[in-house]
């Protein structure tokens, strides 16, 4: 055993210790439901606002806490009657390396990097901690349909706080679809990511300019599941075979990507009437934020997803093929030139000898 080993058996070892001392040391179970068992059981703050502090011990029992004991996560509770309690810190258990089982991966330490966490540590309080994405005596596996983060009611549960985009959110395509069952529809976590949420113009953020066109690309593109529903997935492709695409790759941050066509929080079908891409709308879009003052409506009426290779892009199929024919033509009339220019140098020079 070396010393690091050593160090790491030891500090379990302090950790065993602890843990039992308070298991021993703190009150049980049922004495914690002398008083929060009861239905009923409340307090009454200063401004009048009641508080329950009835805890209902079947939906413990059916979370995946069920084996947890209240002073597992309620540590600071040891003598009766007690102070009010610290609010609960998932890290105890949800750290890696953990002995008690509890998954974990680097969830804390990408949270911690997150704009929430950030927000935490810099004391505000509207921010969320774990247990307001997961729920308290509640908490199920977000794979579990009852999850506060199972994908359908994700929305509903970062909209506690972003009231106004999820309900922007609710109305758009995807929300609609999500809501009626469909998996494949991004809900906010698919665009935002999950522990790792950053600031919308952060680089490092999913949906920054530079970065949210792949990720409106992991549906829409060739592999994406969009083409189960009928879209084209040649989005991506023809995007970036666009001006826009190609200026897009040049870190060109101001030119359009997905989002300032589409919009993002309220996207919808071209035959929307309220779509930023429905025909009535399309000249003041391609207006907004001053990308092309001049827009006109004959302008807006370029196709903008061409597939220069397919003959539905009109005159872009025929200029495309133009050069590709020019472009082959030339290099094989170059081709032809060098070739009778070395066979007749050859000659030359065996004639020279
Ligand atoms: C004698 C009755 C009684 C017992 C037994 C009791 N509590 Fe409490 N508990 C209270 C009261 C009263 C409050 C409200 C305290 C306040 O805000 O002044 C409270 C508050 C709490 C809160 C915080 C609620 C909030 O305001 O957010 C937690 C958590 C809690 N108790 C956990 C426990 C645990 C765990 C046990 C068992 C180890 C326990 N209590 C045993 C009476 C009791
Ligand atoms: C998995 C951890 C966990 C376990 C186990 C647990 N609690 Fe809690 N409890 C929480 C969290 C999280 C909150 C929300 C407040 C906070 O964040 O600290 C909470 C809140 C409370 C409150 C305030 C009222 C409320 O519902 O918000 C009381 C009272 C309470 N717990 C008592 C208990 C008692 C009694 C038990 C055992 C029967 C218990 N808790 C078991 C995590 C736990
Ligand atoms: C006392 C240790 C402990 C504390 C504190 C604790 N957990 Fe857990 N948690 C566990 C263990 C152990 C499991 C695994 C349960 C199982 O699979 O049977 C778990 C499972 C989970 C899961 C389910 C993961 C999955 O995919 O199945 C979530 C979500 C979770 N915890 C969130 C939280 C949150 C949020 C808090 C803080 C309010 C918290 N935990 C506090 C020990 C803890
Ligand atoms: C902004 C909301 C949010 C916050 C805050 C948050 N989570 Fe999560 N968490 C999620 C989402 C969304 C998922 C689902 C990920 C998935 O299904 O791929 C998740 C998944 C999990 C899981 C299950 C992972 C697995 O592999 O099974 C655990 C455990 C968990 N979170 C614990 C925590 C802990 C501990 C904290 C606090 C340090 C925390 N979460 C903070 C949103 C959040
Ligand atoms: C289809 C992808 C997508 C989905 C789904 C989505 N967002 Fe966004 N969100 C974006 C993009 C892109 C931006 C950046 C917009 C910009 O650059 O101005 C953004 C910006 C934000 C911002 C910061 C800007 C602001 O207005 O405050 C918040 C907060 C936010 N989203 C929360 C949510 C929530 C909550 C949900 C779910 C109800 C959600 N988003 C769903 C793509 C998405
Ligand atoms: C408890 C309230 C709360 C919940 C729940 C919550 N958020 Fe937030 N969120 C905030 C606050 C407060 C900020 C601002 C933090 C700051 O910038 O200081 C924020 C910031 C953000 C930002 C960055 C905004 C920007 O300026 O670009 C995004 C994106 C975001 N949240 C998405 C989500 C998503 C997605 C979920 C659900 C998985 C969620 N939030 C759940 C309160 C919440
Ligand atoms: C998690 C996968 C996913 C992500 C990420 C995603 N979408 Fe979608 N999108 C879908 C699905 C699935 C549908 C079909 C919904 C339905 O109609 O049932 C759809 C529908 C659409 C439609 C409507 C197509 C039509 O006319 O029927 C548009 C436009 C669209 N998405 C644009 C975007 C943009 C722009 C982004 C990025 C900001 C984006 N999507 C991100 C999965 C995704
Ligand atoms: C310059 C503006 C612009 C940009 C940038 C843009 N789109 Fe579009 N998009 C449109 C317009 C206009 C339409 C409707 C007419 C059409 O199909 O060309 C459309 C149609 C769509 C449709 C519906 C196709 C169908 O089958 O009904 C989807 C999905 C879509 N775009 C996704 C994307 C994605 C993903 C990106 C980024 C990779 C993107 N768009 C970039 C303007 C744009």
């Amino acid at each position: 055993m070396d010393s690091k080993t050593l160090r790491n058996y030891g500090s379990s070892l302090l950790l065993v210790v602890t843990f039992s001392a308070t298991v021993v040391a703190a009150p049980g179970e049922e004495k914690c439901l002398v008083c929060h068992g009861k239905p009923g059981f409340s307090k009454t703050e200063a401004t009048g606002r009641k508080i329950n502090l009835f805890v209902d011990q079947a939906m413990l029992a059916k979370s995946v806490h069920a084996s947890r004991s209240c002073t597992d996560c309620h540590v600071d509770v040891v003598a009766i009657p007690h102070q009010v309690p610290q609010k609960v810190n998932c890290r105890r258990c949800h750290y890696s390396g953990n002995t008690v089982g509890a998954p974990q991966g680097e969830l804390y330490d990408q949270y911690a990097q997150s704009v929430h966490g950030l927000a935490v540590a810099a004391g505000n309080s509207k921010a969320p901690v774990c247990q307001d994405c997961h729920g308290t005596h509640d908490i199920l596996s977000p794979d579990s349909t009852g999850s506060t983060m199972y994908k359908l009611n994700r929305p509903a549960t970062c909209g506690k706080c972003h009231m106004e985009i999820y309900s922007v959110y609710r109305e758009s395509v995807h929300g609609v679809a999500l809501a009626s069952g469909v998996l494949d529809a991004p809900d906010c976590a698919s665009c935002h990511g999950e522990h790792n949420i950053k600031k919308h113009l952060e680089s490092g953020s999913r949906v920054s300019p530079e970065h949210v066109s792949e990720t409106c690309g992991e549906c829409h593109g060739p592999m994406g599941v969009a083409s189960k529903y009928g879209i084209k997935t040649d989005r991506t492709t023809t995007f970036e075979e666009s001006f826009h695409g190609i200026a897009h790759k040049m870190e060109n941050k101001t030119v359009a990507n997905c989002a300032s066509c589409h919009g993002f929080h309220d996207i919808r079908k071209a035959d929307d009437p309220k779509s930023s891409i429905n025909p009535a709308n399309i000249v003041k879009t391609c207006g907004r934020q001053g990308c092309h003052p001049e827009a006109t409506t004959q302008f807006a009426s370029g196709k903008i997803h061409v597939d220069p290779t397919k003959k539905e892009a009109g005159l872009v199929y025929y200029i495309t093929k133009f050069f590709t024919i020019l472009t082959v033509s030339t290099l094989a009339g170059l081709f032809i030139f060098i070739v009778l220019d070395l066979f007749r140098r050859a000659k030359k020079a065996r004639g020279a000898k």
